[in-house]
């Protein structure tokens, strides 16, 4: 390692503790940049925070209070409905920050690099919807949203193999399987700037969960475990919900999530 150099760990601790968006945007690209061009040092000297900064706005409410977007096919649920998505890939950034800062030191760099790469992915799918709602007359902020997507990371924050089998593994796997039916709303209204923002997404969310499945495999193959049989095991432990069809077979097979895993967690 290069003394002189910044370390990727604090470059990343920043970036987590940058609370407004449009600057989280801007540090976690440059984290992901400096980190490819070699400009930030393999070493781990500060540790991640427990919990991300997040900004004043949006308010952040339990699930259970958060006003009902409703089903149909109104132009201001389907506000709601961007601005519900814009604060996942919010959150999405300081999850992937998060895996790579918590877990880089036992994983190495090729795990940096592919969460660093996972992150950039996300701040810019924070800033397309962001974007979106502003051509829209809202912003990010204007509505409440969901307070308990890092509840995923608090959990698995002890363990690479929990948070992999519950974050892109379930997680994001989930998002494979409702953004379809997202984009065929949305071209229904005939928002087709909105529709191609989302596909664009779940483009890049097939990556992730392939990541998510491959470095989970690694793991396994390292302590001797089935990943089918871990994946059951840490899923059961670690995440509240249930993972039930309908599945998007497709885009789970080519993102690593085999017959054989699917079955395991049936
Ligand atoms: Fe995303
Ligand atoms: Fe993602």
């Amino acid at each position: 390692m290069t003394p002189s150099l910044p370390t990727v760990a604090a470059a990343i601790r920043a970036a987590m503790l940058t609370a407004d968006p449009r600057d989280k945007v801007m540090a976690t690209r440059s984290v992901a940049r400096d980190w490819a061009a070699g400009q930030l040092a393999f070493a781990f000297d500060v540790t991640m925070p427990d919990v991300p900064a997040r900004p004043a706005q949006p308010e952040l409410l339990p699930p259970s209070q958060m006003p009902k977007r409703g089903r149909g096919g109104s132009e201001r649920g389907r506000l709601a409905l961007i601005h519900a998505l814009c604060h996942i890939e919010f959150v999405a950034i300081d999850l992937a920050l998060d895996a790579a800062g918590r877990f880089g030191a036992e994983r190495g760099r090729d795990f940096v690099s592919d969460w660093l790469g996972v992150a950039a992915d996300e701040a810019m799918h924070f800033a397309l919807l962001a974007r979106r709602l502003r051509t829209l007359g809202s912003h990010y902020g204007a509505m409440p949203a969901h307070d308990g997507l890092w509840d995923a990371a608090r959990e698995t924050a002890h363990d690479v193999a929990a948070r992999l089998a519950v974050v892109p593994m379930v997680l994001e796997a989930r998002g494979l399987d409702v953004t379809p039916q997202t984009i065929a709303r949305f071209q229904a209204a005939d928002d087709h700037t909105t529709a191609r923002i989302l596909q664009r997404i779940v483009d890049d969310e097939v990556r992730h969960v392939r990541f998510g499945t491959s470095h989970f495999a690694k793991v396994c193959a390292e302590r001797g475990k089935q990943a089918p049989q871990l994946w059951k095991t840490l899923v059961t432990q670690h995440f509240r919900g249930s993972v039930k069809p309908p599945f998007n077979d497709s885009a789970r097979r080519s993102a690593g999530l085999s017959c054989e895993m699917m079955a395991a967690l049936a």
